[in-house]
């Protein structure tokens, strides 16, 4: 029986740190992992730091180094368009 559960867990650790290009979802992704150490509001503060699209992608890049979570460049760049979408909105 525990050893059930044992794997059980190990299915579900994998499946939430296992994020590849394919079902990959910027949204759900930001949801669940982006918003522990700040919320969406520093994307659309005045003093904002960020201020194109390069700077957004090297700082998705650098949250995402913090988070550990070693993201595909793929997955960076869906990110990266998806607070472009949402928030920052610069010319592509
Ligand atoms: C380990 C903590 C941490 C996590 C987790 C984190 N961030 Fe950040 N993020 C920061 C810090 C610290 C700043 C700088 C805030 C400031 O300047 O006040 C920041 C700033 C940002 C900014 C720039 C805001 C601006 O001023 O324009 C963006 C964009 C951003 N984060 C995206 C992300 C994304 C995307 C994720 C998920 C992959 C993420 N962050 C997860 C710590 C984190």
């Amino acid at each position: 029986m525990k050893k059930v559960l044992f794997i059980a867990v190990c299915i579900i650790l994998f499946s939430t740190t296992a994020q590849s290009g394919e079902d990959f979802h910027p949204e759900k992704f930001h949801q669940s992992n982006c918003t522990g150490c700040h919320d969406s509001k520093v994307y659309t503060r005045s003093n904002r730091r960020v201020n194109s699209l390069p700077r957004l992608e090297s700082q998705v890049r650098m949250c995402d180094a913090n988070l550990g979570k070693k993201l595909f460049d793929d997955d960076i760049l869906s990110l990266t368009q998806y607070l472009n979408d949402n928030y920052y909105r610069f010319e592509k």
